[in-house]
This record gives C-alpha cells, sequence and structure tokens, in this order.
C-alpha cells in the first residue's frame, strides 16, 4: 500500500474529518474512507460501485477515457498482436513476462492438467441434454472441490498454485464437454501435441469418426480472443470471485461464483445476447426501428454489446476484434455474412446518432466476438462459456493477490436502511 500524501477535509455539521488520500501509480487518486464510520458514524452510498475503489492492484489498468488496458503495463493491444494466451496467463499470474525457460515450463504444466477426473463424466450426465453450457459450467466447477481435495486449502501458497493451474487448464476442457454433451456427441480428450486454443477447438470440433486438422487461422483468432478476455480489473464477476474468496471458501467455488456472475447480459452474457439482437433485427433496413427502440426511455430494450462503465471513449479490444472478425469471416469466404453486414452499419449508425454519443455508447468487447465465434460454428450458447474460460485466469490472478494481501478481510458492506423501524408483532386474530 502507498503512503497517504494527501488529506481529504470532511465536514459534517460542526465536525470535520481529516481522510487520507492515497495516489496510484495511474488512475484517480482514491480516498481511505476505512475509518469514516468509526469517526464519523456515517456510511458512504454507492450502489454499484461507480466511485469506489474496493482493493489495491498490480493486475490490470483500465483508462476509461483513453480507451486504454494495459496487464502488468503491457498495452492489450500488443499482446494481442505479439503475444499469446498462454503466455498472458504467465503474466497475469506472476506480474512478468516469462523466459523461455519459464514459458516452456509453464505450458508444460498446464498442458498437462487438461484432463478432467474420470468420475466427473458421470456429474456431466446428470444434466439434461438441453441445459445451457453455463449451468453445466457453474456445477462442474464448483463440484472440483469434491474431485480435487488436494488443492483446497487456500493458506497453502503450494495448494494456491496447482489450484490456479488446474483451473487454467481444465476450463477448456468442461467447457467443449459441455458442449459435446449439449449436441449428444461423445466427448474428445485433451491432447498434449495441440497448444492451448487448438486443444479446445479440437476438443469441441473433432468426432472419433475422422480427423480433425484445427485451421491454424482459427485456432489463432480463437487465442486472440481468449487473450482480449483474460481480465478486466474489478468488473462484476472478478468482484464475486473477490466477495467470495474473501470468507476463504475454497477456490473452485469462488470461480463457480464468478461463472455464475458473468452469465448475465448485463456482463458476460452480453454475447449471446448480442448475437440473438443481430440476428432478430435481420438486415441493415430494420436498424432504425432497434435504435429508436435502445433511445426509448419507457422501453427496456438495449444495444447489446453497446457501452461500458468504464470505457467512455472506446473499448480497445473491440478494436482488435474487430480485425479478428475481418480476417476469419475473410478465411471462411463469409466476408458477407449478412450478421457482420447488419453489426458493421449498426455501429456506424450507433456512432453516429447524438444519443449514443452523449451516452457516450459504443462497441464493447462483446460486440464482434459473437460474430467470430458464430463463424466459426459454435452456437450462441457457447459464447459466454468462452468468455468464462477467457477470464479464468483474470479471476484466479485477482484471487490469488488478494489471499496473498496481508490487509485481506471479509467483505462486509453495509446500507442506507429505508425500511420499518422496530414495531411490535400483531397476532394474526388482529391482523
Ligand atoms: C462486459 O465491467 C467490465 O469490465 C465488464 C466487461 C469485462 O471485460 O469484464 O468489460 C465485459 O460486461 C461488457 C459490457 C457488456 N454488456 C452489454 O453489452 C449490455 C449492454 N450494455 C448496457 O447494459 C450497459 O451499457 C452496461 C451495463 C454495460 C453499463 O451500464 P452502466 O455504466 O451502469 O450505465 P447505465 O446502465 O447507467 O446507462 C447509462 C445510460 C442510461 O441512460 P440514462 O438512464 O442515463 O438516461 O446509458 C443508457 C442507459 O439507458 N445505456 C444504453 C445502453 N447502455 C447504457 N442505452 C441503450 N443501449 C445500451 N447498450
Amino acid at each position: 500500500m502507498t503512503e497517504a500524501k494527501k488529506t481529504a477535509k470532511l465536514t459534517i455539521g460542526e465536525n470535520s474529518y481529516d481522510l487520507p488520500i492515497f495516489s496510484p501509480t495511474a488512475g484517480p487518486d482514491v480516498i481511505d474512507i476505512r475509518k469514516l464510520y468509526g469517526e464519523a458514524g456515517v456510511f458512504t452510498y454507492d450502489p454499484g460501485f461507480t466511485s469506489t475503489a474496493s482493493c489495491d492492484s498490480t493486475i490490470t489498468f483500465i483508462d476509461g477515457g483513453k480507451g486504454e488496458l494495459l496487464h502488468r503495463g503491457y498495452p492489450i493491444d500488443q499482446l494481442a498482436g505479439k503475444s499469446h494466451y498462454l503466455e498472458v496467463c504467465y503474466l497475469l499470474l506472476y506480474g512478468e513476462l516469462p523466459s523461455a525457460a519459464q514459458l516452456e515450463d509453464f505450458e508444460s504444466t498446464i498442458t498437462r492438467h487438461t484432463m478432467l477426473h474420470e468420475q466427473m463424466v458421470n456429474f456431466f450426465r446428470g444434466f439434461r441434454r438441453d441445459a445451457h453450457p453455463m449451468a453445466v459450467m457453474v456445477g462442474v466447477v464448483g463440484a472440483m472441490s469434491a474431485f480435487y481435495h488436494d488443492s483446497t486449502d487456500v493458506n497453502d501458497e503450494r495448494q494456491r498454485e496447482i489450484a490456479s493451474h488446474r483451473l487454467i487448464a481444465k476450463m477448456p476442457t468442461i467447457a467443449a464437454w459441455a458442449y459435446k454433451y449439449s449436441v449428444g456427441q461423445p466427448f474428445v480428450y485433451p491432447r498434449n501435441d495441440l497448444d492451448y486454443a487448438a486443444n479446445f477447438l479440437h476438443m469441441c470440433f473433432a468426432v472419433p469418426a475422422e480427423e480433425y486438422h484445427v485451421d491454424p487461422i482459427l485456432s489463432r483468432a480463437m487465442d486472440r480472443i481468449f487473450i482480449l478476455h483474460a481480465d478486466h480489473e474489478q468488473n462484476a464477476s472478478t468482484s464475486t470471485v473477490r466477495l467470495a474468496s474473501s470468507s476463504g471458501a475454497n477456490p473452485f467455488a469462488c470461480i463457480a461464483a464468478g461463472i455464475a456472475c458473468l452469465w448475465g447480459p448485463a456482463h458476460g452474457g452480453a454475447n449471446q445476447a448480442c448475437l440473438e439482437m443481430l440476428k432478430e433485427i435481420g438486415g441493415v433496413d430494420r436498424i432504425p426501428e432497434y435504435i429508436a427502440r435502445a433511445k426509448d426511455k419507457n422501453d427496456p430494450f438495449r444495444l447489446m454489446g453497446f457501452g461500458h462503465r468504464v470505457y467512455k471513449n472506446f473499448d480497445p479490444r473491440a478494436t482488435v476484434m474487430k480485425q479478428s472478425a475481418d480476417e476469419v469471416l475473410d478465411l471462411l469466404g463469409i466476408e458477407n455474412n449478412p450478421l457482420l453486414q447488419v453489426a458493421k452499419e449498426l455501429e456506424k449508425i450507433a456512432l453516429e446518432d447524438e444519443y449514443f454519443a452523449e451516452k457516450k455508447l459504443f462497441p464493447n468487447v462483446d460486440f464482434y466476438s459473437g460474430i467470430i465465434l458464430e463463424a466459426m460454428g459454435f452456437p450462441t450458447s457457447m459464447f459466454t462459456p468462452i468468455f468464462a474460460l477467457s477470464r479464468t485466469v483474470g479471476w484466479v490472478s485477482q484471487w490469488k493477490e488478494m489471499i496473498a494481501d496481508p490487509q485481506n478481510k471479509i467483505g462486509r458492506p453495509r446500507q442506507l436502511y429505508l425500511g420499518e423501524t422496530a414495531r411490535d408483532y400483531v397476532d394474526i386474530e388482529k391482523r
């Protein structure tokens, strides 16, 4: 924690309070209110946490005004262009880019943790075939604490590291098997001769009846999607993982909580909702109707894939994702994909509309990812599981950082109570 160099003065009635101000290496100063309730007997009020820093962290920095996203200081566009997902995982977990030897060791460790305990096959088989893959992922990841007892003690640093590796390694297998189960095909086991992204595509699309060749351009695009979703500061699902972990719950249960939160359409579920919206729009001629609905205060409809709590200029991930969309659709010979045409025209019209300019709404990370994933052959129900797979390293990195923080204590927000004050029970015959 940095030393406070400035103070804020808060005056309430006749009393005034000096609150320390901490300055970050980047971003806004923070006012330390930890002693406010004890000294002044008041709470602060910030539902949705729009002005609240819940922790200090050295992992990811976002500048919403500049559209900047850094992972351990490295800009996302450089990582997406020059790195690969497992190297980014190492960076997020350990704070520095790995040497060649460190990277080889890390990749070998992850590769050898990709298989699931064989008994978990029965767990998958307990679901209905039409279960949403996110329901399967929440259940299976939570159940990992029942299969991997030797990595659930959060106070043991080595067990924390093994749990981190197991989660990063097994999520592609869990996501792929959730997909296979939903389409009634046999599970395809991970292969140690394939890289992380190619292995995932192979587990999703190979069948025992014939060889399946993973196109290197598709696995590169898949790897880039993983990188672009890897971590994103204290977003809703990461904050969920941190809060769940603050009670000392085991890592598998906490990551399952993060998956549950990510599922919502306002968060990671937006990629599925966005593609379903593009399909509903159907053609560029109907875009004005949906733009009007998005602007109508009486209509709960929102343009899925647009807007962001932090980015108020542009989402740097969407810029890279748009390039990937062009490459993948060009490779697949569907550069005239009607959904992509609707998406590009919707983006153009929305960005010219003063409502969206005023509200600072523009495509976010979820806007183009669905188009790529659909072009690759994934059903929309698999979009958010792929987001969850990618974000696991972010959740795990933030969890490790929090657990290792000596200031770590259970999260316990208070409230602005507007309910009834104390009153006596009324017997039923008198009601
Ligand atoms: C992710 O936090 C993260 O970092 C998340 C994420 C990550 O990597 O973890 O980046 C991933 O979740 C990206 C966001 C995906 N969600 C969507 O695409 C769903 C559509 N977007 C909206 O639901 C919304 O923009 C949010 C939830 C993303 C952000 O909402 P905010 O910041 O809480 O803003 P708000 O809901 O208070 O909206 C502000 C105004 C409102 O109008 P007023 O009440 O001020 O008149 O903007 C309007 C909203 O009605 N608005 C939209 C809109 N988003 C906001 N109007 C139309 N369409 C939209 N998409």
